[in-house]
């Protein structure tokens, strides 16, 4: 049995989260998830701002997690510290803290990809999400398709060639009016939209598309963007969009987003014969698209295991939990571990 401490602070959510167990067994014993609101105002997250706000976060966080449960500092095995990708300074933020933490208390460091948190994050909740399956992660800064035979081995299938999903939903939420950050404002817009008004394009997904082509798996959503863009300005032409237009651009976007996703899932699973598929990253929270992945699978017999809000978005539960994973392995990272705005995933292999 370990008792893992988890530090996230890529970008703007400062959390820390303790996890024990051993193997795929394991238990939540806390999350502390303090968000970042000030970015708001900006529409956006304001890097500088972003680190500032780690500081100040971090101790009573940590502190929180820690008395949430029940623990005293003495006691745990290790720390995780997502040490990419990201914010930069946000990054180091909990890098150095964790690296002095760490250090003070003589416990090893584990470095952890902030994307295979994501990957681990649904198997806190659910048993079953254990590999072999099909993932897909969705998030603000990116959107991986991958074949999981193993925990620490990934194939990765596809991903995006110019904008994450959540970035598409966040940038699109932007263009009708809805605050920052846009994703489930959206989905609230999306389920007021009366018939099917408006409809896009299925970006990058055709039928003839075959295995072994470039844009089997890839995914493309800066397209879809202007699509909105060009509608909004459209119906502007006569005057301010009402709420009804609104609505139906938000569905519109929405079923084109999530039918693609979908359908490249169910391509995914079919072809490595996976019978379980995994959900992670904010967009997974979004129950247009897991309600269509789920009976997109059913119809090809898998199951899919999709996480609750918490665990979807970015937290410390999912780096403790990857941390585990990598604690188990022999992984220690040395006092000069250092932090990357970006990294490949570990473990990938061969598509
Ligand atoms: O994984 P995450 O918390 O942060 C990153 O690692 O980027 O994902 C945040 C993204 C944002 O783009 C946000 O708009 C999106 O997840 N998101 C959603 C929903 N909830 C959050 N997108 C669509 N529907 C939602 N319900
Ligand atoms: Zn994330």
């Amino acid at each position: 049995m370990t008792l893992i401490l988890g530090i996230e602070t890529s970008c703007d959510e400062t959390s820390a989260s303790l996890l024990e167990g051993e193997g795929d067994a394991v238990t939540l014993r806390s999350l502390v998830i303090h968000s970042q609101d000030v970015h708001r105002i900006y529409g956006g997250v304001v890097p500088e701002i972003a680190s500032r706000a780690h500081m100040r976060a971090i101790v009573p966080v940590t502190a929180s997690a820690l008395r949430e449960a029940g623990v005293e500092a003495g006691a745990i095995d290790a720390v995780a510290v997502t040490h990419a990708p990201g914010l930069i300074g946000a990054l180091l933020v909990g890098v150095s803290y964790a690296k002095a933490l760490a250090w003070s208390l003589d416990l090893p460091v584990v470095g952890v990809h902030h994307m295979e948190g994501h990957l681990f994050a649904t198997s806190i909740e659910h048993e079953a999400a254990v590999p072999p399956f099909t993932a897909l992660l969705v998030s603000g800064g990116h959107t991986l398709l991958l074949d999981v035979p193993r925990w620490g081995e990934y194939r990765q299938l596809g991903a995006t060639r110019d904008d994450a999903a959540g970035e598409a939903f966040d940038k699109c939420a932007k263009l009708l009016g809805l605050p920052y950050p846009g994703g489930r404002h959206m989905e609230m817009l999306a389920a007021k939209a009366e018939g099917a008004r408006f409809r896009f394009s299925r970006p990058m997904l055709r039928r003839d598309q075959q295995p072994g082509d470039p844009d089997y798996f890839d995914f493309s959503f800066s397209g879809i963007k202007t699509a909105v863009l060009l509608a909004v300005r459209q119906l502007e032409e006569n005057g301010p969009l009402s709420n009804g237009d609104r609505a139906g651009i938000a569905r519109a976007f929405q079923d084109a987003v999530v039918e693609t996703l979908t359908a490249k899932v169910v391509r995914a699973a079919t072809l490595h014969s996976r019978q379980r598929v995994v959900l992670g990253g904010g967009v997974a929270c979004n129950s247009a698209l897991q309600d269509s992945v789920r009976v997109a699978c059913e119809s090809i017999g898998a199951v899919m295991y999709a996480p609750t809000p918490r665990l979807a978005t970015d937290n410390a539960a999912m780096i403790a939990r990857a941390g585990l994973f990598r604690f188990e392995q022999g992984e220690r990272a040395p006092l000069t571990l250092n932090a990357f705005a970006t990294l490949p995933l570990p473990g990938t292999i061969a598509a």
